[in-house]
């Protein structure tokens, strides 16, 4: 066995926390050889419930849990912290779109990115999962002045299963025979699903569907799929969401496979045109801990105009937040 790491869940008596956390305690985020320490922040009206979830992790008898802390002070929670998975914000209803959260959960990140900024470890591994995650994360990362920007990442990575599931089922494969997945831009209904670098079983993803499949049925239903959910189950993905949580964390920990590459929201650099200032879903590939942007992707006019589209809103967004960064 390693050494323990320390691993912060936010809104860890939430939905999503209660399909997260006992995926991560039993090592499916980090490996059967790295035990964890978990660190729960809740508000406190909901530390009664949190305790209940920490008597059954507990219970689990976990060979990978080292220990549990749970607290509502953020400065404890972030306290030395390797990972950290913010998810406690509050979900959409159905109707709304996801920056209508904006003003309700954008408070909550300034001083979760200042206690992060304050006590977490220098290499700390950030996953922002509340929505709107993408501009979320900016404002987390905005209020961490001293820790690396790209420490600050975005979760894109449910709409990249999504997709890949779409795509298995519609050429009649599995989800492993589908590599190269790309979800450009922002976690929203403007996010671009691009098969044109895809393949299934080796062969090019848009050499396999028609044309029509691909632009009106396809990218609208991963668009879509969070919507979709939240009417069929009256509330938002839980299990599907803290999967992707885990294999987004997982990845970053222990990097891609070879000959292929996964979607992260992460801070943009001037690739593919996206000026720096958002968080911005790009493909990448991961090796010893560090993602690094897919270079020289050939973009066409189709795929040009949605990431447009997408960069517009994350940069309409990130207007409507600027308040709340650190001077
Ligand atoms: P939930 O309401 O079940 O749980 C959220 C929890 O966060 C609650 O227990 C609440 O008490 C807690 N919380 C609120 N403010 C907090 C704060 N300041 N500090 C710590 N905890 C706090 O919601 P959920 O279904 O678990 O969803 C959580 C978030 O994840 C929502 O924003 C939802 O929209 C988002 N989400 C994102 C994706 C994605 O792909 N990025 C997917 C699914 C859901
Ligand atoms: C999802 O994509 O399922 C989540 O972001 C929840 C939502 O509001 O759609």
């Amino acid at each position: 066995m390693k050494a323990p790491v320390r691993v912060a869940v936010t809104g860890a008596a939430g939905q999503i926390g209660y399909a997260l956390l006992f995926r991560i305690a039993a090592g499916d985020m980090l490996g059967p050889d790295q035990p964890v320490i978990l660190h729960l922040l809740e508000i406190t009206p909901a530390l009664p419930a949190l305790q209940g979830v920490v008597m059954e992790l507990n219970d689990c008898a976990f060979p990978t849990l080292a220990g549990v802390v749970a607290t509502d002070d953020v400065n404890v929670a972030f306290k030395d912290v390797d990972y950290a998975l913010l998810v406690g914000a509050r979900p959409r209803g159905p109707g709304m779109e996801r920056k209508d959260l904006l003003e309700a959960n954008g408070a909550i990140f300034a001083p979760q990115g200042k206690a992060l900024n304050d006590h977490a470890k220098r290499d700390v591994k950030v996953l922002v999962v509340g929505n709107p995650a993408n501009t979320n994360a900016l404002i987390a990362q905005q209020n961490a002045p001293s820790l690396d920007p790209k420490c600050f990442t975005a979760m894109v990575r449910l709409d990249h299963n999504r997709a890949m599931s779409q795509l298995a089922e519609k050429t009649g494969k599995h989800n492993t025979d589908v590599r190269k997945m790309t979800i450009w831009g922002n976690h929203s209904s403007t996010q671009y699903p691009d098969l044109h670098h895809a393949t299934v079983d080796g062969k090019p993803a848009l050499s396999l569907v028609d044309q029509a499949w691909y632009e009106s049925d396809f990218i609208p239903t991963v668009q879509q799929r969070g919507a979709a959910i939240i009417k069929a189950r009256g509330a938002s993905s839980a299990a599907s969401a803290a999967s992707a949580a885990i294999d987004h964390m997982r990845t970053w920990a222990q990097g891609t496979a070879e000959g292929d590459w996964v979607s992260m929201g992460i801070p943009s650099d001037g690739s593919y045109g996206i000026e720096p200032g958002v968080i911005f879903g790009y493909p990448v590939t991961v090796k010893d801990g560090k993602y690094a942007i897919v270079q020289g992707l050939a973009i066409n006019a189709f795929s040009q105009a949605r990431i447009d589209a997408t960069n517009k809103e994350l940069r309409e967004e990130r207007a409507g937040v600027e308040h709340l960064f650190a001077k």
